[in-house]
């Protein structure tokens, strides 16, 4: 039996020990810039975004981990500056994230954005960085990179949160909510699983195959997402509960009710995990974390 939880705490471990060392020191005027930085990247996360890429990688035979770990972490930095800017009053104004206070309580509005700002862009010269990313084929890199970048971008994840801000509050149709769920969540979890198949050599049927499965359990994770902000445990989530409710958000409780809700998410994972399957033994994690994404509490 593959043992999940065992496989989730090695890789976090190995995921927390990479971005303390490609964090920027906190030092001179910029120190409490990269506090803020730290805090929000710190505050706890179960690093699923990177943990995805390097399963990926794994699933088409990239055994090794050290190589792929700038742009595993380059896609929890992009998801932890999500994270910052989505708290901000404008956006879900949220008081509390991973269990401690938001970015924006704790350092005020104009750090917060400068913090998002310089994890997005610190991002991109990580994953591009020439000598971390010297063992890397520099093609599969720059496709890799792509697809995290324009995922991350109007085609995907700040698309994503634009029509979900636009949306709140207003009666939505189940495309609209597809959209939102596919561009804000979906996008960046579809690039990270997708972004490890490519730099672990896959071929073009095997990417194919991964991204189609980044694809369902994106969007089936944003389900999840959204059932925990109805049912779930504030202290284990580490952020406010009823919040969707409070803003009228689209999402597809609100549209469909919760149990239609777990059935779609659970249909969407029972897909994914039949793709994992067919890509054999190697892509045992990957068919795992499908099941977690719905099973999960926080
Ligand atoms: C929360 O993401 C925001 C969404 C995109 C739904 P996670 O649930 O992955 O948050 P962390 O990284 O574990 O804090
Ligand atoms: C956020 O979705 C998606 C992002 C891109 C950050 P939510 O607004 O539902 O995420 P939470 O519930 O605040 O973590
Ligand atoms: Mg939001
Ligand atoms: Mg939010
Ligand atoms: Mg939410």
């Amino acid at each position: 039996m593959f043992d999940l939880a065992a496989y989730l705490a090695e890789r976090r471990r190995l995921v927390d020990e990479a971005l303390h060392r490609y964090l920027p020191p906190a030092e001179g005027p910029v120190r409490e810039l990269v506090e803020a930085m730290a805090h929000s990247l710190f505050a706890g996360g179960k690093r699923l975004r990177p943990i995805l890429c390097l399963a990926g990688a794994e699933a088409v035979g990239g055994e090794e981990v050290e190589p792929f770990l700038p742009v595993a972490c380059a896609l929890e930095f992009i998801h932890t500056y999500s994270l910052i800017h989505d708290d901000l009053p404008a956006l879900d104004d949220d008081d509390l994230r991973r269990g401690q206070p938001t970015c924006h309580v704790k350092f005020g509005e104009a750090r917060a954005l400068l913090a998002g700002d310089a994890l997005l862009t610190e991002a991109a010269a990580l994953c591009l960085d020439p000598g971390l990313t010297a063992g890397l084929d520099p093609r599969r890199l720059q496709r890799a990179a792509h697809l995290i970048f324009s995922s991350a971008g109007v085609r995907g994840m700040v698309g994503g949160q634009d029509a979900d801000v636009a949306a709140a509050g207003r009666d939505v149709e189940r495309e609209l909510v597809d959209f939102i769920h596919a561009n804000k969540t979906g996008a960046l979890i579809r690039a990270a699983v997708g972004s490890g198949a490519i730099l672990g050599g896959g071929d073009e049927d095997q990417i194919e195959t991964v991204l189609d499965y980044g694809r369902l359990i994106g969007l089936a994770f944003q389900i999840q997402d959204d059932i925990l902000d109805i049912e779930g445990d504030a202290a284990t989530l580490g952020k406010v509960v009823g919040a969707d409710a409070r803003l009228g958000k689209a999402t597809y409780p609100a549209l469909m009710g919760l149990d239609p809700a777990r059935d779609r998410a659970r249909d969407l994972v029972a897909r994914a995990t039949e793709l994992a399957l067919s890509l054999g033994v190697s892509a045992e994690p990957l068919a795992a974390v499908a099941g977690y994404i719905v099973e999960r509490r926080i």
